[in-house]
């Protein structure tokens, strides 16, 4: 079977092998000096100032929104505009923390929300949360500069584009700050893992403080100061005073580890997921029962799943039909139309349909996208989406 994630680390032997060892000989696995390298090395790959490694991706955007509405960038009510097609933990911790969210179709051609959609509903947005849908973007320089014309907060989850590029700048690089996913099958694997990324040095420390109970401890030791001064507590107590709203969303030494080990591939994992792609990409360059991808305006499109859209409904059943008994793993194109998921009908009221994004469930679906995959699967995946 072509599955669609074929191991939990690039270099898997090595690296488990590693672990192994890292276990053996260390005592102390609560998040200490390997969550910190990590978060240096993180942060120099990506081209950012600061990065906070958390467990998961789910929980880098629920930090970054609770650390938003800390800082008081973001305030309840808002309204925030956010890719219906999108992963639901994106969407979730609106609802949770009380903002409103907005919902925007997206392109056909780039599976993410355009700068013309976007202008329908900038006027009430505070604030914009793209997903740059499995390694892709539209275009981010106009909706960047669009924001700041306009004052509204720009943000990314690039859980699933890590390595992309736009006219030069990796995405993840384009909003106020922006999340990553480690889990298993994505493009670094630190089995469970996130982080959120940015430059401002405030935000920064109010993430510190939310990833862990609201105390200090991460604070570098002049912001720590500050606050402790501020708030009049001396050494003892300042051990258990709690500063502001917060979870305990904290990845292990295990994670860590994993992570560094696994940075060190980011070259040739973002590459060969990028070849991958070009190859795929040409294959259904042509064929007419498929919406043709436009990605002539990124400079490198890394993905770890490959999605395909269909026409109609009808040539979705025939090609998932021939993936499934070529034995190639299939799923829907995330969750499709989020706004139609049972969670979203539950909490907010919207009945404006999102056909594109509802198009890209019905007549969509993905298939894996790893460094492993072999000629011989790369020729049947190339043969099958040719038609
Ligand atoms: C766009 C997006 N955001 C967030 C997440 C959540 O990441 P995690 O599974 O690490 O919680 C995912 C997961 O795949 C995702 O695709």
């Amino acid at each position: 079977m072509i599955k669609l994630i074929k191991s939990s680390f690039h270099r898997e032997a090595d690296t488990k092998r590693a672990l192994a060892d890292f276990v053996l000989s260390h005592d102390v696995f609560s998040m200490t000096e390997q969550c910190a390298a990590f978060e240096t090395a993180f942060a120099a790959k990506q081209e950012r100032a600061h990065a906070v490694f958390v467990a998961n991706g789910s929980a880098a955007n629920l930090l970054l929104i609770q650390a938003l509405l800390n800082q008081g960038t973001l305030r309840r009510g808002d309204r925030v505009g956010f890719s219906a097609l999108t992963w639901p933990t994106n969407v979730m911790p609106l609802i949770q923390l009380g903002l409103e969210p907005v919902a925007l179709d997206c392109e056909l051609d780039t599976l993410n929300v355009s700068p013309e959609t976007f202008e329908a509903h900038i006027s009430q947005c505070k604030a914009l949360w793209l997903t740059n849908v499995l390694g892709f973007c539209d275009d981010l320089v106009a909706l960047r500069s669009r924001c700041e014309e306009r004052g509204v907060l720009l943000l990314e989850d690039n859980c699933e584009a890590l390595g992309s590029r736009m006219h030069g700048t990796l995405l993840g690089n384009f909003g106020a700050a922006s999340t990553f996913s480690f889990f298993v099958g994505h493009h670094l694997s630190t089995i469970e893992g996130g982080m959120v990324c940015t430059d401002d040095e405030e935000l920064y420390h109010q993430l510190l403080v939310a990833r862990a109970h609201g105390w200090d401890r991460s604070l570098p030791a002049t912001a720590r100061a500050a606050l402790r001064a501020e708030a009049g507590v001396d050494d003892f107590y300042a051990k258990y005073t709690f500063y502001d709203l917060a979870y305990n969303v904290r990845p292990t030494e295990i994670n860590g580890f994993i992570g560094n080990q696994q940075i060190r591939y980011w070259d040739e994992i973002v590459q060969r997921r990028a070849s991958n792609f070009a190859l795929f990409h040409a294959a259904m360059t042509g064929n007419d029962d498929f919406h043709q991808l436009d990605v002539s305006h990124m400079d490198c499109v890394s993905n770890f799943a490959m999605p395909v859209v269909c026409r109609t409904p009808q040539l979705a059943e025939k090609y998932r039909a021939a993936f499934e008994a070529a034995d190639v793993e299939i799923r829907p194109v995330i969750a499709g139309d989020v706004t139609q998921q049972p969670f979203y009908r539950k909490y907010v009221k919207d009945d404006a349909g999102r056909p594109h994004a509802r198009l890209v469930h019905t007549a969509g679906f993905y298939f894996g996208n790893n460094p492993e995959l072999t000629d011989d699967e790369l020729a049947t995946l190339r043969e099958l989406l040719r038609g």
